[in-house]
């Protein structure tokens, strides 16, 4: 379960693409241990939160805390350096590599091997390889696709791509996931499968940090939620809280029903 210790801290973060303000003055803190969701209509400004949070976009004001270091302006080797990943929300696997060698990229971030030393295949690195194939291995095996291990990525079913990302994802060895949309796609089955894998790795000691449009597993897995509109932050609470915002039902619900919102 949640601890109270902060792991994540989101303070006024703002991105302005010319003239259009995608994130303006969002804060928020993440607990250790926590699954915390972002939810939010299409546009809101989730994924680009996540891109600054990653270090892939500048922010144009506010800073990203992590364990209490600034990881405000680092680049994104460093921030996941610093134990924070992440999946996108296109599946972003390398589609010509084995399932292996896909989670095996995910460990050379953070390895002191990188891709050009291992090239050159001296003794000492072959041992290292060895290890983060050990590493790789054992990720596929936390989300239950260890048998794949040499199928080309590309021939895996939607669902088991997903579940690759996370392995690829936890082959860095972060303390925090930042998931985007990771049921998209996903048939009521492999999504089933996917929250199994979530709990689990939290169970284990992770930290997760989603965005999803499906509310039935951000109410039923979620310890927190954040609701963004417009890029702005407009509500935040556990699961029941948000459920009875009269903010976040106005911003989703138009003129339909509260139940449909959060069916
Ligand atoms: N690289 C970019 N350049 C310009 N505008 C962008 C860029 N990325 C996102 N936006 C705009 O920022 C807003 C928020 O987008 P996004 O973060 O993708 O929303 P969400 O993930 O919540 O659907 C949208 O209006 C989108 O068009
Ligand atoms: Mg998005």
């Amino acid at each position: 379960m949640s601890g109270e210790k902060v792991i994540l801290k989101v303070e006024n973060l703002t991105k302005k693409f010319g003239g259009v303000t995608a994130v303006n003055q969002v804060s928020f803190d993440v607990k250790e241990g926590e699954i915390f969701a972002v939810i939010g209509p299409n546009g809101a400004g989730k994924t680009t939160l996540f891109n600054m949070i990653t270090g892939v976009l500048p922010v144009s004001a506010g800073e990203v805390f992590f364990e209490n270091k600034k990881l405000t302006r680092k680049k994104p080797y460093q921030i996941a350096k610093a134990g924070i990943t992440r999946t996108f929300q296109n599946l972003e696997v390398f589609s010509n590599m084995s399932v292996i060698e896909n989670v095996m990229t995910g460990a050379h971030l953070t390895m002191k091997t990188n891709l050009l030393t291992a090239g050159l295949r001296l003794p000492s690195v072959t041992k290292e390889e060895l290890k983060i194939m050990e590493l790789a291995m054992e990720c596929l095996d936390r989300v239950g696709i260890s048998h794949l291990a040499h199928e080309l990525s590309i021939t895996l079913p939607y669902g088991n791509q997903r579940l690759l990302e996370i392995a690829r994802a936890a082959a860095s060895n972060p303390k925090l996931i930042l998931l985007d949309e990771p049921m998209a796609g996903l048939n009521p089955e492999e999504s089933r499968k996917l929250v199994d894998v979530i709990l689990k790795m939290r169970a284990d000691g992770m930290t997760f940090v989603f965005v999803e449009h499906d509310m039935e597993t951000v109410m039923s897995i979620s310890d927190r939620i954040v609701v963004v509109d417009n890029g702005v932050k407009i509500g935040e609470g556990t699961p029941d809280e948000i459920y009875q915002n009269p903010k976040v039902v106005a911003a989703y619900l138009g003129d339909e029903e509260e139940e449909e919102v959060f069916a």
